[in-house]
């Protein structure tokens, strides 16, 4: 029988994310460089681990053909350099890949099949637009198995306006406009920055390095936003203000048993509580995250209140208000996404997972006040995802 283990996120690494398309800093980049190079990094600033003792690599990608295909995982490993006695694997559940892999391998260390792993993810939405090349069984239309919406990811934003009309443009905006200017701010203090792997890059202008974040929009206004055309539906209120913009990048994880950690003197940033995912009406989609996180919350046995920080994928600012309004916190909660967000960052689908759980372990670190923080995602076609984490540096009880 093999020895239960607590399971511990020992670091986590990411590329600085690029816009997707031509004008993008990786249109000349591939993707599966993208996550090697993220790879690279973690192994050269986790100089103690042996590479051989990792027992599998999860590498995560929603679309898996050309750059991002045959099998990530195995790839990824062998290219950056892992021994070839190191298995891998790729793996898909759209905008939660990579909280998936980190889950899998995640759930094999807690049951003692494996002491060391590694879980991330990549997309080049550039190079792989959402959808492209999918058939999609025309049964989920003609049988009304889901509703035609629920196949545009923006689709379902609009969708939540209509169904809470709390959530208005006007809230979705400020939410928008306010992760602008918390990623601006936690840039300004140097919060991302240690985080990010430079990536070499080629354009037409040279070489290059992308060393960050690409797609932010510091100077955004009210005033602006309220301008912006709604592209999912006509006088709409989901704009490209008010959503994650489409990006490429790669973000990638290092898991381990606790005791296999501190005997290998790598160091704990995080302590894995409990997990769950769930589903509900893909008309819906950002809805997924409300039962995702009761489910994982109940498993803790913690209630929302236990929570002291939230990482919480903006896919689309009404998607996270909704979430909000569900457990009573407020937009501008202090606890949630305090250095910003995806509108902001990005969202490389299959890799954001593990670029939530980077940014709640440099949080705890400053916040040993704090217990436990989550890390919780919408996911195409009606679903939610959700980590609940326990702070190592936490400093006694009655905090959060
Ligand atoms: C919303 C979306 C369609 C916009 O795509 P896009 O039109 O290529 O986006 P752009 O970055 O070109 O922005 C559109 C315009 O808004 C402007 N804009 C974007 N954000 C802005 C901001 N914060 N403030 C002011 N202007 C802004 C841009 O400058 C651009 O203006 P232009 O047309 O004059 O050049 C796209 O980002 C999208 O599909 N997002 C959702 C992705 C998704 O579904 N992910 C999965 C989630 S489950």
């Amino acid at each position: 029988m093999a020895e239960r283990a607590e399971v511990v996120f020992v670091d986590g690494v990411r590329t600085p994310f690029g816009r997707a398309g031509e004008k993008g800093q990786y249109w000349n980049t591939r993707a599966d460089d993208l996550i090697v190079k993220a790879m690279i990094g973690l192994i050269e600033r986790n100089p103690n681990l042996p590479t051989d003792r990792v027992d599998d690599v999860g590498i995560a990608a929603t679309t898996q053909t050309g750059d991002q295909g045959l099998t990530l995982g195995r790839t990824a490993a062998i290219l950056a350099g892992l021994p070839l006695s190191v298995p891998g694997y790729a793996l898909d559940r759209m905008c939660a890949g990579a909280m998936t892999t980190v889950s899998t391998i995640g759930a094999a260390i807690g049951y003692g099949a494996y002491d060391i792993g590694i879980a991330g993810g990549v997309e080049h939405m550039g190079r792989h637009p959402m959808g492209f090349g999918a058939d999609v069984n025309p049964r989920f239309i003609a049988e009304k198995l889901v509703d035609p919406a629920a196949l545009a990811m923006g689709a379902t934003a609009e969708n939540l306006h209509d169904r809470f009309p709390a959530l208005t443009k006007e809230r979705a905006d400020r939410f928008g406009m306010r992760s602008q200017q918390k990623v601006a701010a936690a840039y300004a203090a140097g919060k991302i920055q240690p985080d990010l792997i430079p990536v070499a890059i080629a354009s037409d202008a040279g070489w290059g390095l992308a060393t960050q974040d690409e797609g932010m929009r510091p100077e955004t206004t009210m005033e602006g936003l309220a301008t912006l055309k709604t592209p999912f539906r006509s006088h709409g209120r989901v704009s490209a203000g008010n959503s994650s913009p489409l990006t490429d990048g790669a973000a990638v994880s290092l898991l381990a048993s606790e005791t296999v950690a501190k005997e290998l003197n790598l160091g704990v940033k995080m302590r894995m509580v409990s997990f769950a995912f769930a589903g509900v009406e893909p008309e819906v989609m950002g809805l997924g995250p409300v039962p995702s996180t009761e489910k994982a919350l109940r498993k803790a046995g913690l209630s929302i209140t236990d929570v002291g920080l939230f990482e919480l994928n903006e896919a689309f600012s009404v998607q996270v208000l909704s979430f909000l309004d569900h457990f009573g916190l407020d937009d501008d909660d202090p606890r949630v996404n305090p250095w910003g967000g995806a509108i902001a960052i990005g969202h490389p689908l299959a890799s954001s997972g593990v670029r939530l759980m980077i940014q709640l372990a440099r949080e705890f670190e400053e916040r040993p006040d704090v217990r436990y923080g989550l890390t919780a995602m919408c996911v195409g076609l009606g679903q939610g995802g959700t980590i609940i984490w326990e702070n190592p540096h936490f400093a006694g009880k009655g905090g959060k």
